[in-house]
């Protein structure tokens, strides 16, 4: 097998495709019963963006070593599946300017063929959609996330840093066109893109996308207060049943948001609410880093190495057995919390590292 460095290929990696052993793996069972089934893997920390919510401006990254190669996101993706994992989900920093991603999706969609992986799909900033929307398709990607914070493109670069919105908007159309089904997420932030909340829900609903808005969590130290930037989304929420006629919608993505219907629109609206409304019950995922590292639960430190079994030896036991260990661990919930209070964040990493 090789093991590719993240950078050192210059065509793109063919990486191994072998499938699925015969003799079935027990699956990852919590100690509250919760299965796990749903994935989120960084494959990157990097990010061409920097949005003011979720990095500083000046960021140290990972030095490129410290990374799963693609072969090794390969091999642990195919551990995790054989364990009973139905959804992957690919994220980042930004995934699709890790180099030769489109091998991993390549590799990862013979899962999919299988009926082994039920979903393979990923989050992404939008910025190389245009060149990749049609190969992701090719793969099997059905459905994506476009992070979209908003319509403007001034308030757009003023969000991001680093963004630029037409770039973004061509990733959009590109994807539409590759019959990609996509979802905007727009993280609602107080006195910056509040207003924008409605004419983004518009935009959205008619090209028959679906918005899911997200609290700001406080992951991670990003130079500035995120109690200034924090807006509750019940509020939000009763302001839009205001205007619209909102049906609570039993669509589930396998994801934490709730749903509701917009009757006027046609479309549907999410809220992923953290803060306001604890969604850890229903608990069925778990995320894992660029560089290996598997958390349990997004708002919790209690974390599992799962790079050193990987590379310690070529069979997968050893990384089963760390699975096994580590699932006993997760936790019931997280303590996510934003008083004012609270100087520092309550979970240090960065959203960049554990890929929302
Ligand atoms: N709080 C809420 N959402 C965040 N995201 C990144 N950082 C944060 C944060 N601190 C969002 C991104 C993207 C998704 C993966 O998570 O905008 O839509
Ligand atoms: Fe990049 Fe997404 Fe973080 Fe923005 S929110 S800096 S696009 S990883």
């Amino acid at each position: 097998m090789t093991l590719l460095m993240p950078n050192d290929a210059k065509s793109e990696p063919e990486l191994s495709q072998t499938g699925l052993p015969t003799e079935q793996r027990k699956p990852l069972i919590d100690p509250f019963g919760r299965r796990v089934s749903y994935v989120r893997l960084s494959v990157t920390d990097r990010c061409d963006m920097r949005c003011t919510y979720c990095m500083a401006e000046e960021m140290q990254f990972l030095p490129r070593a410290e990374l799963l190669t693609l072969e090794e996101l390969n091999r642990l993706c195919t551990a995790l599946i054989e364990r009973g994992v139905e959804i992957l989900r690919i994220t980042g920093g930004e995934p699709l300017i890790r180099q030769n991603i489109m091998s991993l999706f390549k590799a990862l969609s013979r899962h999919l063929s299988t009926g082994a992986l039920r979903e393979l799909t990923l989050t992404t900033n939008g910025s190389q959609l245009a060149r990749f929307a049609s190969p992701l398709a090719d793969c099997g990607v059905r459905r994506i996330n476009v992070s979209l914070d908003s319509l403007n493109a001034d308030k757009y670069h003023a969000i991001t840093r680093f963004g630029h919105h037409a770039e973004v908007l061509a990733g959009i159309e590109a994807a539409r066109k590759a019959g990609l089904k996509i979802k905007i997420n727009m993280v609602a932030l107080r006195g910056v893109n509040d207003d924008e909340i409605v004419p983004m829900l518009e935009w959205a609903h008619g090209y028959g996308m679906d918005l899911t808005l997200i609290e700001v969590m406080p992951m991670g130290t990003i130079g500035a207060d995120r109690a200034d930037q924090y807006l509750p989304l019940t509020q939000v929420r009763s302001d839009l049943e205001s205007r619209y006629t909102l049906k609570t919608s039993s669509h589930k993505t396998g994801g934490p948001a709730r749903y509701a219907e917009v009757q006027e629109t046609g479309g549907r609206i999410g809220f992923i609410t953290p803060l306001t409304h604890n969604f850890c019950e229903g608990c069925n995922r778990v995320r894992v880093t660029c560089k290996g590292t598997l958390f349990m639960c997004l708002g919790q430190e209690d974390a599992a190495d799962l790079r050193a079994p990987l590379r310690a030896s070529t069979s997968d036991d050893l990384l089963h057995q760390t699975l096994d260990e580590a699932i006993l661990r997760k936790p019931k919930g997280h303590d996510f919390d934003i008083g004012r209070h609270h100087a520092h964040p309550a979970v240090p990493r960065h959203m960049s590292m554990t890929g929302g």
